[in-house]
């Protein structure tokens, strides 16, 4: 299995390029479902979650792959789709494909989607993915393990969410788009890729008023059309790459992101210190004299994003003084913590919080990682630590990084991978 191989130390500095983002680009393809014709993504990230997306969509009869010749273009063919059923085996893989079942209702009038179940950062329900389809007219039954819903038509319909929930609100609202009359979804989530999806369902004809606060409004449409879009920066591989930089007293530029949808990433990032430069479509941070501890609470957009979390964790137990990272979106989000404290991090948990106290040197060691984010977290650690990190289980890195070694190679990391 591949581990990934860091020699801790060298401050990292230069230009990176961010890749198109996961998250959107993962409720784009489910987007395309509702679509009968093709539909074309530029600027897609090559990761194993996209991979997966197109296993689900293929299982559903759609005709969906990487375009030749064109390393960064998916293309989805919806007119075929024949079978609204998706597997546990590959539901099982990635949580995010049960963003199929509100396109495959709407359009079909019926589907059956493994429940996702549980996975390592918390029990990730999907109850209020049931709830707005069952308020949109849906007629939901568990079976077996899996949710299967039918409909002679959803209808409009208003609806509150209990939680934010950011593929919950993309789910209904592309539910929403072919149903008959308008829905209004409260309490939606405002992420940037619950915006970029809007924009795209707009393109492809649907009416969606709203997105990017936390009521959305959307008046179904009879049918939608293929469109060619090119999917945004990834905010949190941004991000990251930035903490890379900061950890190791570094001077990082990236490239190809909206800084805009970063601001509270990028706010911490000054309050802890550092120097932020912004461009248009590029962000630059260096801390030339150090970072100091700071509090950290993760939140729904526009709070700091949780997605954020393990690597902000890491880039302050090198900082000065102490700092206090609270997870208020997953309930076990803290996978990360055992690993980093080998790592020589003085890190306490008590409840949703970790408190830290900085000016720590890590050393390296053999870890593991555990999840995307968390991997990412113990990579941003490792950059920083003295002597050799090796982190295990990378295949969770690879499903949310693309070439993420080569990209910090790039700045200067000594980074390699070990099959
Ligand atoms: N929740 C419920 N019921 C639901 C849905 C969610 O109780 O029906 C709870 C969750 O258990 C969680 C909270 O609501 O405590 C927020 O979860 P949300 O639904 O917003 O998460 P998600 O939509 O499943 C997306 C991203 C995650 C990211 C979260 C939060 C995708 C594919 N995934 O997940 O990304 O952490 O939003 O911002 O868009 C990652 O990229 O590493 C990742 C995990």
């Amino acid at each position: 299995m591949d581990r990934i191989v860091v020699e801790g130390g060298p401050r990292l500095s230069g230009e990176v390029h961010a890749s198109g983002s996961k998250n959107s680009t993962l409720a784009l393809m489910a987007a395309a479902l509702l679509v009968d014709g093709e539909t074309r993504y530029r600027n897609v990230p090559r990761l194993r979650d996209v991979d997966a997306m197109l296993e689900i969509l293929c299982a559903v009869g759609a005709d969906a792959e990487w375009v030749e010749g064109e390393p960064h273009t998916v293309r989805i063919d919806g007119s075929r789709v024949s079978n609204p059923e998706a597997p546990y085996d590959l539901v099982r893989k990635m949580r995010a494909s049960f963003m199929v079942m509100g396109p495959l209702l709407t359009r079909f009038g019926r589907a059956r989607v493994s429940e996702p179940g549980g996975c390592a950062i918390g029990v990730r329900p999907v109850d209020q993915h049931l709830k707005g389809f069952e308020a949109l007219g849906g007629k939901i039954r568990l079976d077996h393990g899996y949710v299967e819903a039918t409909t002679p038509g959803l209808e409009g319909a208003r609806l509150a969410f209990d939680v934010t929930t950011v593929n919950g609100t993309q789910n209904v609202m592309m539910a929403a788009t072919l149903a008959n009359g308008e829905t209004v979804l409260e309490n939606a989530a405002r992420e940037p890729e619950v915006v970029e999806l809007a924009q795209v369902l707009n393109m492809m004809g649907a009416d969606v008023r709203g997105a990017g606060g936390d009521r959305i409004t959307v008046r179904g449409v009879e049918r939608l059309r293929g469109i060619q879009h090119t999917v945004a920066g990834d905010r949190i591989e941004a991000g990251t790459l930035l903490t890379a930089g900061l950890v190791t007293g570094g001077d990082v530029k990236v490239t190809g992101i909206d800084p805009a949808i970063m601001e509270s990433t990028l706010e911490k990032l000054r309050e802890a210190g550092a120097e932020v430069e912004l461009g248009r479509d590029e962000v630059r941070a260096r801390a030339p004299d150090g970072l100091r501890g700071i509090q950290v609470v993760t939140a729904p957009f526009p709070g700091y994003p949780t997605d954020m979390q393990a690597q902000i964790m890491a880039t302050l137990c090198v900082a000065n003084g102490s700092s206090v990272v609270t997870e208020r979106v997953f309930e076990n989000r803290f996978m990360h913590v055992p690993e980093l404290q080998r790592m020589g991090a003085d890190i306490t948990l008590s409840g949703r919080s970790a408190h830290l106290r900085g000016r720590n040197r890590l050393m390296g060691a053999p870890v593991m990682a555990t999840d995307l984010r968390a991997s990412a977290g113990l990579l941003v650690a490792a950059l920083a630590a003295e002597g050799e990190t090796t982190v295990n289980r990378v295949y969770h890195i690879d499903r949310g990084y693309e070439r993420i070694e080569e990209k910090l190679r790039g700045l200067g990391a000594l980074v390699r991978r070990e099959g």
